[in-house]
């Protein structure tokens, strides 16, 4: 995979229309992209991934014009949500237009759809002239990238190349929203909470549980993990520190001996746990880190935790 400066980004492009898949920075992590209407591109990132057929993908697109490309019916939700938070981390899902390859979409009659806030990203997707399709850029299963040198590591013996926006700002992935049934229901928590949905939208805004995740296929398959196991504490828990284990020890305040956990550094850490080849992960976690529902859906996630 070839590492392009942000000042390449025509190169990128160029790439693209080849049909050879591309990673570029968002607000949240690095996706890895294909042209909305490329099916061998498409499957190609599957395959770069080992990311299940059925899982289907985000289009990224760069103004609301393209929205209905891609989307069949545009309710006043989407298009509330879409003023208040775009460019930002909210995808909408939507039922799809016919021309929307089923490789994108897993088969669903949906399709998830972000305009992402970054300026790199933007002008890609602006060069090449359509919506790019873009999972995180990560091995499906691990913990997503945030950096370019992570979906270099990930990525290093393919074909591609990466666009090198230096460190993503949020850190997690962006808060899926199905739009297309009778009440808006939350699919994957992100930064842009429930609370500030429902202010928008002024109607209640549910969080899908069991069943209802059905509707999101990526929530079936075991996410964020790193390779030691991950135990989740309490502070005043006892840590049961081992001689015997390499451990890592993360809090989400600060403390010394531990690395001090946020939102935005969680998959460096994991990643850095992964390099430095330890057994173990500790993650000691205040209420109030708890309390916010993207980190502990990640955190529950990299534990092997089935729902959250
Ligand atoms: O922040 C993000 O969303 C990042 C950046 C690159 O944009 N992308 C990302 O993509 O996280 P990915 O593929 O790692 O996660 C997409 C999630 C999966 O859980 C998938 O199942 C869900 O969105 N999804 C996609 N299309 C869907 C659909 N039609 N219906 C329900 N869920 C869908
Ligand atoms: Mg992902």
């Amino acid at each position: 995979m070839r590492h392009l400066f942000p000042s390449e980004v025509d190169q990128a492009a160029a790439l693209l229309e080849q049909g050879i898949p591309v990673a570029f920075p968002t607000e949240t992590v690095y996706g890895l992209g294909a042209p909305v209407s490329q099916a061998q591109a498409i499957r190609k990132i599957f395959q770069m991934k080992g990311r299940p057929s059925d899982n289907p993908l985000i289009c990224h697109i760069e103004s609301v014009s393209q929205l209905p490309l891609l989307a069949r019916e545009i309710p006043p939700s989407a298009l509330m949500l879409a003023n208040h938070f775009w460019p930002g981390p909210l995808t909408v899902v939507l039922k799809k237009q016919p021309s929307v390859l089923s490789c994108v979409t897993g088969g669903l009659d949906t399709v998830a759809i972000r305009m992402p806030r970054h300026p790199i990203a933007l002008e890609l997707i602006r060069l090449v002239g359509e919506p790019l399709v873009a999972p995180s850029a990560n091995r499906s299963g691990k913990p997503s990238s945030t950096t370019a040198q992570h979906v270099l590591h990930d990525f290093q013996n393919e074909a591609g190349a990466v666009i090198d926006g230096g460190k993503t700002e949020e850190g997690l992935e962006s808060t899926v929203i199905f739009l297309a049934g009778s009440k808006p229901l939350i699919l994957r928590p992100g930064c842009i909470t429930q609370e500030m949905i429902a202010d928008v939208l002024k109607c209640e805004v549910g969080i899908a549980r069991g069943r209802e995740l059905k509707a999101s296929p990526g929530t079936r398959y075991r996410h964020y993990a790193p390779k030691a196991c991950l135990r989740l504490i309490r502070p005043g828990d006892d840590i049961l520190l081992s001689p015997q284990k390499r451990q890592f020890l993360i809090a989400t305040q600060p403390a010394a001996g531990y690395h001090f956990l946020t939102a935005s550094n969680l998959y460096a850490l994991l990643r850095q746990a992964d390099d430095e080849e330890v057994e173990e992960i500790i993650v000691v976690c205040t209420e109030e880190s708890w309390n916010q529902a993207a980190l502990r859906d990640r955190l529950l996630k990299a534990a092997g935790a089935a729902d959250s």
